[in-house]
């Protein structure tokens, strides 16, 4: 793991385990975003806890587990329109806020998460 990596820029496990508490709720209050997740929040927070950590370079915690799943085949049995990743970015943006997690680290962080998020959008506007 390389000490300048962007897991610990953002301030590694600490602030990853923040990010996804403060971000959770808000996925679930969202009523776009509220009926793609049926289930209960523990498992694919751990799950995005884990994931968050080798995407900004941190340990293999995600592949190690869970193997190399494509992250896009995974979001594929799923509708995802345009509304769907601004949702899941606002309330991304809204957790780092709520955390304070601020300047380079976040935007680049971000900007990775606009990214994929782009990727996995699989359907138009309904
Ligand atoms: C474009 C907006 C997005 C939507 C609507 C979305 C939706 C979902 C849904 C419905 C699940 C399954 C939840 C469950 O199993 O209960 C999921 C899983 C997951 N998502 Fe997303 N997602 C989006 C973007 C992202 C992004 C940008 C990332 C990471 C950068 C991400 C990472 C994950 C991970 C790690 C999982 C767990 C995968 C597993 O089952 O192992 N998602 N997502």
């Amino acid at each position: 793991m390389d000490k300048e990596s962007l897991y610990n820029q953002i301030g590694g496990a600490q602030t990853i385990n923040r990010l996804v508490h403060a971000f959770y709720p808000k996925v679930y209050a969202h009523p776009v975003l509220r009926p793609l997740f049926p289930d209960g929040v523990d498992e694919i927070r751990a799950k995005q806890y884990l994931f968050l950590t080798q995407f900004t370079g941190g340990p293999t915690l995600y592949t190690d587990k869970y193997g190399f799943g494509n992250m896009k085949s995974i979001h594929e049995q799923f509708r995802i329109s345009p509304s769907h990743a601004d949702a899941w970015l606002t309330c991304m943006r809204e957790a780092m806020d709520e955390i304070e997690l601020q300047g380079y680290p976040r935007q680049l962080l971000f900007q990775m998460m606009t990214n994929a998020a782009n990727r996995f959008v699989n359907t138009p506007e309904e």
